[in-house]
């Protein structure tokens, strides 16, 4: 029998730790199940990802600003959330193998989907993860690691809406860790137990809200191309009735088409003014908007846009993976890309090391480069190509005797020559947020 082809998930993950996107958590200890360690270029692609983001929400808008609001937050938030309450998936267990399954994504009437044993009745599962603030181990001192950032927005709306004189509709953002004691995790960075969320939540007048679910969708919906993702594998779902969260009134996920089906990536929802008033109710502050067009008082109604930037790391390594005859090649967006040019020297002598150590150096004061004389140009630039370096710039002979220097694209494979004095200019509008 021929040996099988690994699957795209298999090759992403092979990459990913071969060169230095994503590692295991603790590996060296033998990991911990659904935590992810980001290496030198993840990390670097990851702050591109949330730099694109907040650009868009918050530099490119007047109408948007931004928090960092911290994760352990007054444990009556999550009562007022409806979190404590509310945020619970069924579990159920294997009586034979010990596996656990959420029952609401298999049938339980078969039993267990692993050995076909007999399932436990489903119970309630609380996703929020549980610590004690101070030495003191009771019940008085539990505080929960938030499962969500809107919250730290909702309870900051009349500190933002103060201290920058803003009018309705306005939004928040905010990018943060967010974690969950998920039952099933999996599929690489996916599904994890810690992750990352960026959200903006839109502050509208009631009876306005519907619009702006409207625009928002179509706005969140085409930044999906700034990040470079193919149409075609980017679809809407609305939920029904029984995926509506909580909170919701109207919920659209965007969902991408990942080597495993269509799976969510982001979620637009209309969250009424359901998380106002229960702070409101339960903090016991007058949490309305003085409108002073018409006089009224009103709690407002709250749009939000949520996604997770783990999430969007993955739809971005899937999207970008090309597998070409001679080549793997991750198409970023050049903005995206965790190295922005690669320098080579054609030869280690004659000087052109100099040369290309200088043009790295200059380089280095804008962007992530990357100097490398090792092996034949050939391979110099497969190794750039695996990790999505737009640019390759080569010192050769001919720059000894006229000062210019190749500049090899990417996607195109050409080259073009131009002076190493614009170097700087040619990079700076390609691959800059
Ligand atoms: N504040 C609304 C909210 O949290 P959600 O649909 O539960 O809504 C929003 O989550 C986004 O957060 C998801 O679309 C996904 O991108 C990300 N996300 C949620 N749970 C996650 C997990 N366990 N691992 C990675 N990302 C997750």
């Amino acid at each position: 029998m021929g040996k099988k082809e690994p699957s795209l998930m298999d090759k992403l993950v092979s990459l990913s730790k071969r060169r230095g996107f994503i590692f295991q958590s603790s590996e060296i200890y033998g990991g911990i199940n659904s935590c992810y360690d980001y290496g030198p270029l993840g990390v670097e692609l990851k702050n591109n990802i949330k730099m694109l983001w907040w650009k868009s929400m918050v530099y490119e808008r007047s109408d948007i600003e931004g928090i960092d609001a911290s994760i352990l937050m007054h444990p009556r938030v999550w009562e007022a959330s409806g979190h404590v309450e509310g945020f619970t998936d069924p579990l159920v267990d294997c009586k034979v193998c010990k596996m656990r399954f959420r029952a609401d994504q298999i049938d339980t009437e078969k039993g267990c989907p692993n050995c076909g044993g007999e399932l436990t009745e489903p119970r309630m599962f609380n996703l929020m993860f549980k610590t004690f603030m101070g030495p003191v181990e009771d019940e008085a001192h539990v505080v929960y690691l938030r499962p969500e950032t809107a919250q730290g927005i909702y309870v900051n709306f009349h500190n933002v809406r103060e201290s920058t004189r803003k009018k309705l509709p306005f939004g928040i953002a905010q990018i943060g860790k967010a974690f969950r004691n998920e039952i099933t995790p999996g599929n690489f960075i996916f599904r994890t137990r810690e992750f990352e969320q960026m959200e903006m939540q839109y502050f509208v007048k009631p009876g306005t809200d519907e619009e702006w679910f409207e625009y928002w969708k179509e706005q969140r919906f085409q930044w999906y191309e700034r990040l470079g993702i193919r149409r075609e594998n980017l679809r809407f779902h609305q939920h029904g009735e029984d995926e509506l969260a909580h909170y919701a009134k109207a919920a659209f996920d965007i969902e991408y088409q990942f080597p495993f089906g269509w799976s969510e990536i982001e979620g637009i929802h209309n969250r009424t003014d359901f998380d106002l008033s229960r702070h409101q109710q339960y903090s016991g502050k007058d949490l309305r908007y003085y409108d002073q067009e018409s006089g009224e008082k009103y709690v407002p109604y709250v749009v939000e846009t949520s996604t997770g930037v783990d999430r969007l790391l993955l739809t971005t390594l899937v999207d970008a993976y090309t597998e070409e005859p001679e080549r793997v090649v991750l198409k970023f967006k050049p903005y995206l890309a965790p190295i922005k040019a690669a320098i080579f020297p054609l030869v280690k002598r004659d000087g052109m090391p100099e040369i290309a150590h200088k043009i790295e150096e200059d380089l280095r004061k804008h962007f992530k480069v990357f100097y490398d004389e090792s092996g034949s140009v050939g391979r110099r630039y497969r190794r750039q190509d695996e990790v999505g370096t737009p640019y390759c710039i080569t010192v050769d002979s001919q720059t000894l005797e006229d000062g210019t220097v190749t500049i090899r694209d990417r996607d195109t494979m050409q080259q073009e020559r131009i002076s190493k004095d614009k170097i700087y200019e040619f990079l700076k509008d390609r691959v800059t947020i």
